[in-house]
């Protein structure tokens, strides 16, 4: 050993011991929960996590100026530009043609043939709730990012935090181009975004990747088949991982009995959900114009939201078949008072998500098993 790695020895001794006894006397030790020995973050390596989430977000990582070159990103590097130059010198005209990168103004002018002012304007009042949504998955995810242990698990939440990043930018550039007003949050939207944001420690995970990541899997379900929307179908495969995070997390890493049982969580988390179900009569107009039902969208993303969070364990007040009971008797009588001869439906069974790509995935996270869907 030379005398620099001597005396690097001999400074760090005392500095990781005087951390280690702040650690043990007063929980503020070394702040990096890091373990430089074993060469890990501490937790372990938990490739299983890293390979889910790490690896196939890298294999699927989209580009903007690829999926929506008209929004106007320069994302896009030599090799995806050239393979894309490729593919369509091996096309047909007609194939050319169906194919051709629209401009803005294109794309523009294919919303307004496709839709009335009313309906852009639903869209963009739909939409721009998860708009709005995406900037606290960002600031949620990147405090996940602290909170959660292991490599595999840091790696996971690092390409949400990015994928955030670019649901949000992008996200944000596809509603301006419908050229409307691009509405704040509505009250309930603020109430259940800031009450995610402010919730403690792993049921982020919760109010985060099961409510909030739900309620986007399924609208851009619902949309991603409709003319000028198909770019929802690559944030529709991202979410799907976010949404099947928190049970391949806790796989590795369990709630104890206590933090999935205690009465305060369940209430809790309870808490997050209300005024996601407010957030269904204030949306039910803009969905009227667009043909949707708001009670069977409301259904649809409720069954899924508690499936994915009884997979996960975390549990609610009631049971999940006792919580979509209620929801049915909840949303009919609202119905009978607002609807002239309504008759009641079990709205907790709608399927709202279109797409058979759609719902192959999302039957791959809800369930864990391939979809029946594409046999
Ligand atoms: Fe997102
Ligand atoms: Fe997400």
């Amino acid at each position: 050993m030379g005398n620099g790695a001597v005396g690097g020895a001999v400074v760090a001794r005392p500095c990781r011991g005087r951390d280690a006894a702040c650690e043990f006397l007063f929980n503020t030790g070394r702040k990096a929960k890091y373990d430089d020995h074993e060469y890990e973050f501490r937790g372990g390596a938990c490739d299983s996590l890293r390979k889910k989430h790490y690896d196939k977000s890298l294999r699927l990582l989209w580009k903007a100026e690829d999926k929506a070159p008209y929004l106007g990103f320069k994302d896009a590097n030599g090799v995806e530009k050239r393979l894309s130059q490729l593919t369509s010198q091996s096309l047909s005209d007609e194939e050319k043609a169906i194919c051709k990168k629209m401009s803005m103004p294109e794309f523009k002018e294919l919303l307004n043939k496709e839709y009335t002012q009313r309906e852009k304007e639903a869209i963009v009042s739909v939409l721009s709730a998860i708009g709005h949504g995406e900037a606290y998955a960002w600031l949620v995810s990147a405090e996940l990012l602290a909170e959660v242990e292991s490599t595999g698990a840091r790696a996971a939440l690092t390409m949400q935090v990015l994928e955030e990043a670019k649901h949000f930018v992008v996200l944000r550039e596809l509603l301006r181009a419908f050229d409307v007003e691009i509405p704040r949050l509505s009250a309930w939207e603020y109430a259940m975004l800031e009450g995610v944001y402010k919730s403690d420690g792993l049921e982020k995970l919760f109010g985060m990747n099961v409510l909030v990541e739900g309620i986007a899997l399924s609208l851009f379900g619902l949309m991603s088949t409709w003319p000028g929307l198909d770019i929802l179908r690559v944030f529709h495969l991202d979410e799907s991982r976010h949404t099947a995070l928190p049970n391949n997390y806790l796989k590795e890493f369990p709630l104890t009995w206590w933090e999935k049982n205690s009465p305060v969580r369940r209430m809790q988390r309870f808490k997050m959900i209300l005024p996601a179900l407010a957030m269904i009569p204030h949306l039910e107009e803009d969905l009227a114009v667009l043909g949707i039902d708001a009670f069977d969208l409301g259904g649809s993303v409720i069954r899924k939201m508690t499936v994915l969070a009884d997979r996960a364990g975390f549990l609610l007040p009631v049971s999940k078949d006792q919580f979509l009971w209620l929801l049915d008797k909840i949303f009919n009588t609202y119905c009978d008072l607002t609807r002239p001869e309504h008759d009641d439906q079990q709205f907790s069974e709608a399927e709202t998500t279109v797409g058979k790509d759609e719902l192959a995935v999302e039957h791959q996270v809800l369930y864990g098993t391939p979809s029946p869907v594409l046999n």
